[in-house]
């Protein structure tokens, strides 16, 4: 257990927001459940059914649309309205209340979340455990997984090309973002039990995630030309917010958590490599110099001594970081941070690399689907056994040295 001390102005100013969000979903809900009762005995059921259905159905549609990009309407309010919502908050005008039911009950959530994770690890209210693993429990868990996926969630997407129309073949959206879950669950299984052998593939994992927000992110700027501050921002909320309440909440540090500000610091940079006079984009010279500026510039931030430390000292208060063990407690606060990113730094270059040379490869794709059945087959036969045997040299089961933070 880590120190429970006097509460922190944060947790105190969480803990009275939640009251009032608890208490307001709770009387939303009331409102809702008054409303429909007094419905019921007008209208039949299949009515009201159907028009909760389309609700649902519509606001499913606004949620994919927002995954996909650009603002809608909704989620982008303006001033007036937000100042115009707080006054019916503050007024208590019932409809404000039944509008905004599924927001409050989201946020009622999140609160009860983090109470959560502040018992489990602040508190003695549940003792600590031991972790512990065991490969063929892990394993097997794993595989339980993916065989109830399999069952419940396997579909074939489309999706296709904005230039040609054509479906694409592979890296699409959903691949992506599949290929990401599935990393996700084993980041948490790792952590949960503890897995230190699979170091070595779970840093491969992480290296592929960075990769992957080098690809998505270098396409969609490229393509759909939206550098817009709303939907930037709205990405960093997405990113961030969840750590943010857990420090917060937790008392903890943010470097503790460091794979959110390292996301964050790399599409940062991406967003800044595409937005930087993004009408020439489409110039190869302007790519291309662009790219090795990329390059140039993480070898001189990481590798000359100094410069990290020079850049980010301002914000020390954000990544800076004493470790608590005794061997480690006098590095330099930044220490941490430099280590962290430093890790994967190049492998978002070589994301947006591949995202810019997608359409050649996509292309060669083609037309090796188009090709003799025997010829198709020898070559995705070589290029599966080349990713295999890096997969070989670089997965085999490892025991890291800085065993302490996994
Ligand atoms: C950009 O990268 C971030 C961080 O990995 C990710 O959450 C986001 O979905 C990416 N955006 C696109 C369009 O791929």
């Amino acid at each position: 257990m880590v120190e429970s001390g006097p509460w922190t102005p944060g947790q105190l100013s969480f803990l009275l927001g939640f009251e009032v969000i608890l208490v307001s979903w709770l009387y939303s809900e009331w409102l809702h459940y008054k409303k429909r009762s007094s419905h019921e005995k007008v209208h039949s059921d299949s009515d009201v059914n159907l028009v909760e259905l389309e609700n649902q159905i519509s606001k499913e549609d606004e949620k994919a649309g927002l995954l996909e990009g650009g603002l809608t309407k909704a989620a982008s309010p303006t001033n007036a309205s937000i100042i115009a919502n707080l006054s019916r908050f503050l007024r208590r005008d019932e409809s404000f209340f039944t509008e905004n039911r599924a927001i409050l009950r989201a946020m009622a959530e999140i609160g009860g979340i983090l109470i959560y994770f502040y018992i489990c690890d602040r508190t003695d209210i549940f003792p600590q455990a031991e972790k512990s693993y065991s490969r063929d429990l892990f394993l097997f868990l794993y595989l339980l997984i993916i065989i109830a996926s399999g069952l419940s969630s396997l579909q074939k997407h489309h999706d296709k090309s904005i230039f040609t129309g054509k479906s694409l073949l592979y890296l699409n959206r959903h691949q992506t973002e599949e290929w990401r879950g599935w990393m996700q669950i084993l980041f948490l299984m790792y952590h949960y039990f503890a897995a230190t052998e699979l170091y070595n593939a779970i840093r491969v994992f992480i290296a592929a995630y960075v990769w992957m927000t080098g690809f998505g992110n270098f396409s969609y700027y490229y393509i759909r030309k939206d550098f817009s501050l709303a939907r930037y921002a709205q990405m960093m909320w997405r990113l961030n917010f969840f750590v943010a309440f857990c420090c917060i909440v937790l008392n903890n540090d943010y470097m503790l958590y460091y794979i959110c500000p390292m996301h964050t610091l790399f599409t940062f940079m991406i967003f800044a490599t595409l937005g930087i006079f993004n009408k020439y984009n489409e110039i190869k010279t302007v790519m291309t110099v662009k790219l090795i500026a990329c390059f140039l510039m993480t070898v001189v931030i990481w590798e000359v001594p100094g410069v990290f430390e020079t850049i980010w000292s301002p914000l020390t208060f954000l990544v800076g970081y004493k470790d608590p063990n005794p061997k480690r407690t006098n590095l330099p606060l930044l220490h941490e941070w430099h280590f962290r990113s430093g890790l994967d730094r190049y492998i978002w270059i070589v994301g947006m690399l591949f995202a810019y040379f997608h359409p050649n490869i996509e292309r060669l794709m083609e037309r090796l689907e188009e090709s003799e059945p025997r010829k198709r087959q020898t070559v995705k036969i070589v290029i599966v056994s080349i990713a295999l045997l890096a997969g070989y040299l670089w997965v085999p089961l490892h025991i890291p040295t800085r065993q302490a933070n996994l």
